[in-house]
C-alpha cells in the first residue's frame, strides 16, 4: 500500500507514467487503499464507480488516464495517434455526465496534443499538461481557501454536505479549503457535515478527512439539517460543486438545493466554492446540466444490506440544481462573487480559451 500523505491533506491521485495509484475513496474511512490503474479502461471504471470522485479529481484522473493512454501507443505516426487520442478522449468522457471539470480536463490535454510535430512530442505534452492541471489545482485550491477564509471568523458553525475535500481536489479541497487554513490560523471552526445520502460522502469522506486534520466536525442525517441549522447557530453553509452554468445556477451534491432553501428561510449566508475550471458558460442554465442517475440499489440497499422491499420503484439523481437566486456568493480562486456578477469570470474564462 502507497500512503502519499502531507500535512491535513492526503493526495488522491498519483501518476506514476505506467499506471496511477489511485486512493479508493470508496472504501473509505474503513480502509486507506491505493489501487493500480494501468489503461484507459481501468480510469474509466474508477471514474465511473466513484473510486475517485470529486469534480477537480475527476478531471485530474481523466487528464493522467490520457497521459496513460499515449504513453502505451507503440507507431509513430501522427495523425492517427490524434484520431485515436479523440476516441479515448470520449471514452473517458463518457465515464460520468455532470462534473464538468471531466470534460474540461481532457480538452485542455487534447488541445496541448494538436500542437505537436510528432507522437513522440505530443506524448511529452499531454503528460506534462496531465501534471500542470494537478500542481495547478493545489494552488487554485489554497486560494479559495484564503478567500473562503475573509468569510468566516474564529468559533463559528458552518455547515456542508457531501466531500469538497482534499481527496476531491489535487489538495485542500474547495469548500473544505478555508477549514484547512483557519486551522492553520489557529482558529477553532465547529464543521457539521450532512451524512449525504446515498452514498455517505458526507459521512465517510469529510468527517475522516476532517478529523485527519484535527478539525471540529459533528456528523448529522441530511433531514437533520434544517432543525441543526436553527438549533445550532449555524453562520453559513458551504458547498463544492460539480458545474456552475453561465447564470449562476450550481449543480452538486443531491441535496444540496434543499440545504439552499433552509438556509434562505433561515437568513443564513450560502456559499458555493469552485476553481474557475468549474464555470461552464458554454450552458446557459441549470436546466441544461446533464444530471446523472445511478443504480436503484445504491437508495434501495445499504451495502449488501436490502432497506426496502424487492422491486421497489427508485429514484436516483446524484445532483440537483440550485437556483443562482439561492447562492450569495461564489468563492474562487479569483475572489468572491456574486451570482449575478459574474462577468469577470466569464472574461477570465475568455481568455483562457483563447490561449
Ligand atoms: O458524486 P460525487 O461524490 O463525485 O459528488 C461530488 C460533489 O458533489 C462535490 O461536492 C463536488 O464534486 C465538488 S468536489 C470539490
Amino acid at each position: 500500500m502507497i500512503v502519499a500523505e502531507q500535512k491535513n491533506s492526503i493526495i488522491s491521485v498519483i501518476y506514476n507514467k505506467d499506471h496511477i495509484s489511485l486512493l479508493d475513496q470508496r472504501l473509505l474511512p474503513q480502509k486507506m487503499e491505493y489501487v493500480r490503474l494501468s489503461t484507459i479502461n481501468d480510469v474509466w471504471h474508477a471514474i465511473h464507480q466513484l473510486q475517485v470522485r470529486g469534480a477537480p479529481a475527476i478531471g485530474i484522473a481523466a487528464a493522467f488516464g490520457l497521459a496513460l493512454w499515449a504513453n502505451h501507443w507503440q507507431s509513430s505516426d501522427l495523425p492517427s495517434f490524434l484520431k485515436a487520442l479523440h476516441r479515448a478522449k470520449s471514452q473517458l468522457a463518457s465515464s460520468r455526465p455532470t462534473a464538468v471539470n471531466l470534460f474540461w480536463a481532457l480538452a485542455r490535454v487534447v488541445d496541448q496534443a494538436k500542437r505537436a510535430s510528432s507522437v513522440r512530442e505530443a506524448k511529452i505534452l499531454i503528460e506534462k499538461e496531465a501534471l500542470e492541471i494537478q500542481a495547478e489545482d493545489e494552488e487554485i485550491c489554497r486560494r479559495i481557501g484564503e478567500h473562503g477564509l475573509t468569510l468566516f471568523s474564529d468559533e463559528q458553525n458552518i455547515m456542508t454536505i457531501c466531500n469538497a475535500g482534499s481527496i476531491a481536489t489535487a489538495r485542500y479541497g474547495t469548500a473544505l479549503a478555508p477549514f484547512y487554513l483557519a486551522k492553520e490560523a489557529g482558529w477553532n471552526l465547529h464543521i457539521y457535515a450532512c451524512e449525504t445520502r446515498p452514498l455517505l460522502q458526507g459521512a465517510r469522506l469529510t468527517t475522516w478527512e476532517l478529523q485527519q486534520a484535527d478539525i471540529d466536525v459533528t456528523l448529522i442525517t441530511d433531514n437533520m439539517a434544517a432543525h441543526t441549522m436553527r438549533t445550532k447557530n449555524i453562520d453559513a453553509v458551504i458547498v463544492g460543486c460539480d458545474r456552475v452554468a453561465k447564470n449562476g445556477d450550481v449543480a452538486n451534491k443531491i441535496g444540496t438545493f434543499g440545504l439552499a432553501l433552509q438556509a434562505k428561510s433561515l437568513h443564513i449566508p450560502f456559499y458555493v466554492a469552485a476553481p474557475l475550471s468549474t464555470f461552464d458558460f458554454q450552458t446557459l442554465t441549470g436546466e441544461e446540466i446533464p444530471i446523472e442517475e445511478r443504480a436503484d440499489e445504491e437508495v434501495s440497499h445499504i451495502g449488501q444490506i436490502a432497506t426496502a422491499p424487492a422491486n421497489t420503484k427508485v429514484f436516483n439523481p446524484a445532483f440537483d440544481i440550485t437556483p443562482a437566486s439561492y447562492i450569495t456568493a461564489f468563492i474562487t480562486e479569483h475572489g468572491i462573487f456574486a451570482p449575478d456578477n459574474l462577468e469577470k469570470l466569464i472574461e477570465l474564462k475568455t481568455k483562457e480559451r483563447s490561449t
